[in-house]
């Protein structure tokens, strides 16, 4: 059966403030989600319903199609979450703490030591699976403690903020493992801050503010839908470009939707169409008399319509 996650009608309240606020979402299938919102939008509060650390005080959350509040353990068997970071013991080893959160799920020995054997490899720890956890920096702890969330070989797996507090290098290692996951079967719902991890690995994207689901959509279908797919660039002169009327003749060029100014050398060059139409656009902001010296693209297509829909929450 293909992994699924439910949320029906889901709401929390703490005191008369709905932190999840009737969030109703139904994910199908071996699939990438992130989950996106500004911070106390409710993320985490939504991934502690789906795992039972606490209560909705109203609605339902399923896991496989198996209610949380009425078989919490069937439903949790086949989940598996990272939610606000614990601390490894800092003298076990990946192993020995493998082995404690095996035996504490109630895994047969035999599983754990096979189990442990793959998990490892697949957050490329095999090398310090005998280390002391203590000197592991933080991208490793986070590695160790994703294995640990994968040891039970869960079909869905929830992972708050798995890269937050990384460096560049350990996103990347977090990314390849989210994306593994998506490769084995598995569906991955994640919480994150981080627009272009969402965009690198996400076949879907839900936007929570406030409590409330703004979209949940297909990645490519979020994006399609800014303002006729339009993308800008930012492009910097050698010469002063702020004059109204460079501006003009700029927005006269072919392809170009609008432009805007950044500062006296710098404009925001809106485009319409894609990759073909900004190559042309480029080779015509190179021919004009001000020295293109370089461009680079503007905010992307996700955090424009992040940008926009936060906004349109707090209205
Ligand atoms: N135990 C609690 N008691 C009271 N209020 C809480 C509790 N847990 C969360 N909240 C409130 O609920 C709201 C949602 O919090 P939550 O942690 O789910 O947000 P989040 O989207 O995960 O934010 P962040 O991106 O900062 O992690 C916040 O206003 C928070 O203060
Ligand atoms: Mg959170």
């Amino acid at each position: 059966m293909a992994p699924s996650l439910e949320a029906r009608a889901l709401t929390r309240r703490f005191g008369t403030y709905a932190a999840v606020d009737n969030l109703s979402l139904r994910v199908d299938g071996a699939k990438c989600v992130g989950f996106l919102g500004p911070n106390g939008a409710g993320k985490t509060t939504t991934l502690k319903m789906f795992t039972n650390l606490i209560f909705p005080t109203q609605g339902e959350a399923f896991v496989n199609g198996i209610s949380v509040a009425e078989d919490r353990k069937r439903a949790l068997s086949s989940c598996g979450a990272l939610i606000e970071t614990p601390e490894i013991y800092p003298s076990l080893t990946p192993r020995e703490a493998l082995e404690l959160a095996g035996a504490l799920r109630g895994m047969a020995s035999a599983d754990i030591r096979d189990r442990t054997r793959v998990v490892l490899e697949q957050v490329k720890m095999t090398e310090w699976s005998d280390q002391k956890v203590g000197k592991f920096s933080k991208g490793m702890k986070q590695r160790v403690n994703i294995a640990i969330t994968l040891l039970s070989d869960p079909e869905v797996v929830l992972l708050d903020e798995p890269s937050t507090g990384l460096d560049p290098r350990g996103m990347a290692e977090v990314r390849s493992i989210i994306r593994g996951l998506k490769g084995e079967g598995r569906l991955v719902f994640f919480s994150s801050h981080i627009l272009s991890e969402v965009v690198d690995v996400c076949d879907d994207v839900a936007l929570l503010n406030r409590g409330k689901l703004l979209f949940y959509d297909t990645l490519a279908n979020v994006t399609a839908n800014l303002s006729g797919g339009a993308t800008s660039v930012d492009a910097s002169f050698v010469a002063p470009v702020g004059d109204v009327d460079v501006q003009g003749k700029i927005a006269t060029l072919g392809d170009v939707a609008s432009v805007s100014r950044l500062d006296e050398r710098r404009l925001s060059v809106a485009i319409k169409g894609g990759p073909d139409a900004r190559a042309r656009v480029l080779k015509q902001l190179a021919d004009l008399p001000f020295g293109l010296v370089g461009f680079h693209e503007s905010r992307s297509a996700l955090e424009e319509v992040y940008l926009r829909e936060i906004q349109t929450g707090e209205a």
